[in-house]
């Protein structure tokens, strides 16, 4: 059997006598996810595993977020062993799938109905102590049923105030540069709540079919971008969205994180614009 292989297969080790392996779901550098299903209770699963020893805290920190986090609209912890963690397969489409079914245009008011949805879920995170530090599209399911629309998932790189403070290092940076805020360039003690509605203030812009200026193939590139003071998001390029909506995409992805929203403040607007 190739290495891989039996690397993979042997990282599951014990899921055999309770989950049926069906298919490989996704591959990353660091994990991979196969669909699977409850032996005893049929019920969908998928088995996320980790692929890299040197990641093996990072992997065990984000069970334990999720378990902080039970009961609120992130994607559950039903069992786990050293190496893997199981999951609900949740009936649900990827923000990052529906944004490319319809090439970028999603309505405007499913855009808003979405993205309040999104921070709802969110001030429920942070309430809790947490910050995702990787909002993006791709991390955010969006549910065919059940109590919420939204569910966030991957918190590989979360930060919780409960846990360890010091698993990022003064200075290193976690997350996805395109939509990384500019203070997590200065270091990740730098970075709160307000990193992640930097990425949602993104995330709406996407969602809304607009491009920011900015684009990072390489983390130098990135830290450049942080140190000027230049928006993500000029005149031109809001031009065509009514002007409190264009209010809204700038202030949440302003530069300087005081200058964005405070949450109750942002939902009222959003409201209004219904
Ligand atoms: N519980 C779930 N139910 C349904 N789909 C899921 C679930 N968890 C993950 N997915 C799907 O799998 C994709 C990848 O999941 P996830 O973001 O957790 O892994 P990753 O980005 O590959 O991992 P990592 O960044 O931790 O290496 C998601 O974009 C989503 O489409
Ligand atoms: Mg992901």
């Amino acid at each position: 059997m190739p290495t891989i292989l039996h690397n993979l297969r042997s990282g599951l080790q014990g899921t055999e006598d309770f989950y049926f392996l069906k298919a490989r779901l996704a591959i990353t550098g660091s994990s991979c996810i196969d669909i699977a299903e409850a032996k005893s209770s049929k019920q969908p699963v998928l088995i996320k595993q980790m692929l890299k020893a040197e990641t093996l805290l990072r992997f065990q920190r984000e069970q334990k977020i999720l378990a902080q986090l039970k009961g609120l609209p992130v994607s559950e912890v039903i069992d786990h062993g050293e190496k893997f963690f199981v999951m609900p397969h949740y009936k649900s489409v990827s923000l990052y799938k529906l944004i490319k079914e319809v090439n970028g245009k999603i309505p405007q008011k499913h855009a808003l109905a979405i993205f309040y949805c999104l921070l709802e879920a969110y001030e429920q995170i942070w309430q809790a102590g947490v910050v995702h530090r990787d909002a993006k599209p791709g991390n955010i399911l969006l549910m065919a049923n059940g109590p919420s629309l939204v569910k966030l998932i991957d918190f590989n790189v979360a930060k919780s105030e409960k846990l360890d403070k010091r698993l990022t290092a003064p200075g290193s940076m976690v997350g996805t540069l395109s939509y990384m805020a500019p203070e997590s360039a200065k270091g990740s003690s730098r970075v709160d709540y307000r990193a992640d509605l930097f990425a949602l203030g993104l995330i709406l812009a996407e969602m809304l079919n607009l491009k920011p200026e900015r684009s990072f193939d390489k983390t130098r590139d990135f830290i450049i971008w942080a140190n000027t003071d230049v928006p993500v998001f000029n005149e031109e390029q809001l031009r065509d969205l009514p002007r409190e909506l264009a209010l809204l995409v700038r202030c949440c992805t302003e530069n300087q994180p005081d200058l964005r929203p405070k949450i109750p403040v942002l939902k009222r607007q959003l409201l209004s614009l219904f």
